[in-house]
């Protein structure tokens, strides 16, 4: 077991300023996500601050979540709206929590925390366990890109200012298709090391795994504006359905 199994892992690391990063905007995933929802349940599996959850909640949906991080669900009780979203604090591949739900997603290359691909088979499998069975479970992740890592490698400048630089740097294993990444602040007050696992799978994989799980692959698209997914496309959000 490693630091990345923890589920609380990330949290400890990124909770403080989570939602100061350059995170995406969320409302074109809300709006695709409540037309999917309707008037039925939704579960956010890694609901983490509520990035996604708060501007669904408000455009109606009953919105529950699962989460590893106590540090991230402080931070969404403390938004508005954020005490009303039941939490539960467990690991997104056991989702515990009681279906069925019309929705289920997981956004933000997200099920790629889960390092071990046995983990990531379970969600699926634990996914399906509590599906509605007209309803939907919606992953968002990256199509990987291997060529970024020349060598293994790959460097990331991510600022400098007068008195301070930050990097990323990221360690390829391409046959367990994990990354390893520090986040490094180098600053008056010394260095800062925020290490970051992932195990990314490809488009066909969770395909697989969702078909190993009783589910089957809806629609996917190249983002949330549902333009067409294609060769081209650097992510993709899939909805699977139960077959
Ligand atoms: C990139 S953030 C995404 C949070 C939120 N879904 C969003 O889109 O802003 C990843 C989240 O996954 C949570 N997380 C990571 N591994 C987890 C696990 N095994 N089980 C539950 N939550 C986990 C982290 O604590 C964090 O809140």
């Amino acid at each position: 077991m490693t630091a990345f199994d923890d589920p609380a892992h990330f949290g400890r690391l990124w909770a403080a300023d989570y939602d100061e990063g350059a995170n995406p905007d969320p409302d074109p995933a809300a709006a695709f996500l409540a037309a999917l929802a309707g008037d039925g349940r939704a579960l956010e599996l890694a609901i983490g601050t509520g990035r996604v959850a708060l501007p669904l909640a408000t455009r109606g949906v009953t919105v529950e979540g699962i989460e590893g991080s106590p540090l991230m669900v402080e931070r969404l009780r403390a938004k508005p709206g954020g005490e009303a979203i039941p939490v539960v604090i467990g690991d997104l591949a056991d989702v515990s929590a009681t279906g069925p739900f019309r929705l289920v997603y997981l956004v933000f290359n997200t099920l790629f925390n889960l390092v071990d691909p046995d983990r990531q088979a379970a969600c699926f499998r634990n996914v399906a366990a509590v599906l509605d069975p007209g309803g939907a479970f919606v992953i968002e992740a990256y199509v990987p890109d291997p060529d970024r890592f020349a060598g293994g490698h790959a460097l990331d400048v991510l600022a400098v200012t007068e008195d301070s630089a930050t990097i990323e740097v990221h360690a390829h294993d391409p046959a367990t298709q994990r990354i390893l990444s520090q986040k490094i602040t180098f600053g008056p007050g010394g260095t800062r090391l925020r290490p970051h696992a992932e195990r990314y799978c490809w488009p066909a994989e969770l395909d697989e795994l969702a078909e190993r799980a009783g589910l089957g692959l809806a629609e996917r698209y190249a983002g949330w504006d549902r333009a067409p997914f294609g060769p081209a496309s650097t992510g993709h959000v899939s909805v699977y359905r139960p077959a």
